[in-house]
């Protein structure tokens, strides 16, 4: 393989830049030739495709975001859009390619491969921590550090005030940021899209705080929260707890930003080393990822179709520690 091109694609995450310098310099330690799509998909469709070199990757370690932008390409999902695709790489000459994203982007990868064998070897870029077959995401401790630091700021004014905050967190399908920014930020509850909790656990938890004098309580969910998300169960608390003060508290995007934690900054330049090497070894369609410290590739069908549970202690030291 002499030519190979590196992406990125879905919703973005702190540590792409990273992951994206690592592709790039190890092709260039390795003697072959890389080439940067911007926007996802979408620009192997257009032909959006430049060649990279070391100094490409300059001073973007610390950066959040992608230097090569990110996109989810509903083009990409018919024939058409992937003919497309296929011919630009063929015209550069591309024989293999690093895929940085979340499932989205490795179901794409896998139907590219049966209809044109053009290999990918993922790395998985999210801050939502969803894919089997890897511990962390890249991403996915900076936008944990980020939610818990609001949390703090929030805790201060919950505490002054004496009122209840409910704070959303990112996570569509799943409560990994929200169970670990809750445990990290002393949450009362934590609302998970896994487990069901109702809005009756909800008022039993806070009324249990309230006999024992806490004077103010955090509880944190994920967007994806079977009752609705942090607006919904505030209201239906407010109904019942009238005397309360009740405030919601949406993190929103600011958890997809900013520079990238230590941890999310290694682990993108271990995966980024590790795509480009399995590829050079003749691997396909497979993600790289981290597995208690040591690296593990997983094929994309493994990767996108297995669970990754929470930690069911998690959800058990939120119950202890909020007693
Ligand atoms: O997949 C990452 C993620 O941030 C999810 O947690 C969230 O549900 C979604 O992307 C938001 O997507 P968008 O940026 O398109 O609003």
């Amino acid at each position: 393989m002499k030519k190979i091109a590196v992406f990125t694609s879905g919703g973005d995450s702190p540590g792409m830049n990273a992951c994206i310098r690592a592709v790039v310099r190890t092709s260039v330690f390795n003697d072959i030739e890389v080439f940067g799509i911007r926007y996802g998909y979408n620009g192997m469709i257009s032909g959006d495709i430049t060649p990279m070199k070391s100094n490409s990757v300059s001073n973007i370690v610390q950066r959040g975001g992608t230097i090569l932008k990110s996109a989810r390409s509903k083009e990409f999902m018919t024939a058409e859009g992937r003919k497309k695709a296929y011919e630009n790489l063929k015209a550069h000459g591309i024989e293999g390619l690093v895929a940085i994203g979340g499932d989205g982007t490795f179901t794409g990868a896998n139907i590219f491969f049966e209809e044109y064998g053009i290999p990918t070897i993922g790395a998985p870029g999210t801050i939502d921590n969803d894919l089997y077959g890897t511990d962390n995401t890249i991403g996915f401790d900076t936008a944990v550090n980020t939610a818990l630091d609001a949390i703090d700021k929030i805790r201060d004014t919950a505490d002054s005030h004496d009122r209840v905050f409910f704070i959303e967190v990112m996570g569509r399908d799943s409560g990994y940021i929200a169970i670990q920014s809750g445990i990290g930020g002393g949450a009362e509850l934590v609302m998970v899209p896994e487990t069901q909790t109702t809005v009756d656990t909800v008022m039993d938890t806070l009324q249990t705080g309230w006999n024992r004098f806490k004077t103010s309580a955090i509880v944190v969910v994920a967007e994806g929260d079977n009752e609705g998300g942090a607006v919904a169960v505030a209201e239906k608390v407010k109904a019942k707890f009238q005397n309360k003060d009740i405030r919601v508290a949406n993190l929103g995007h600011v958890q997809r930003g900013g520079a990238p934690s230590a941890q999310d900054r290694i682990l993108a330049s271990r995966l980024g080393v590790a795509a480009v090497e399995g590829l050079l070894n003749g691997r396909k369609n497979q993600m790289a990822g981290i597995v208690c410290n040591k690296l593990k590739y997983t094929d994309f069908k493994e990767a996108i179709s297995k669970d990754k549970p929470l930690n069911p202690d998690l959800l058990r030291i939120v119950d202890i520690l909020s007693v």
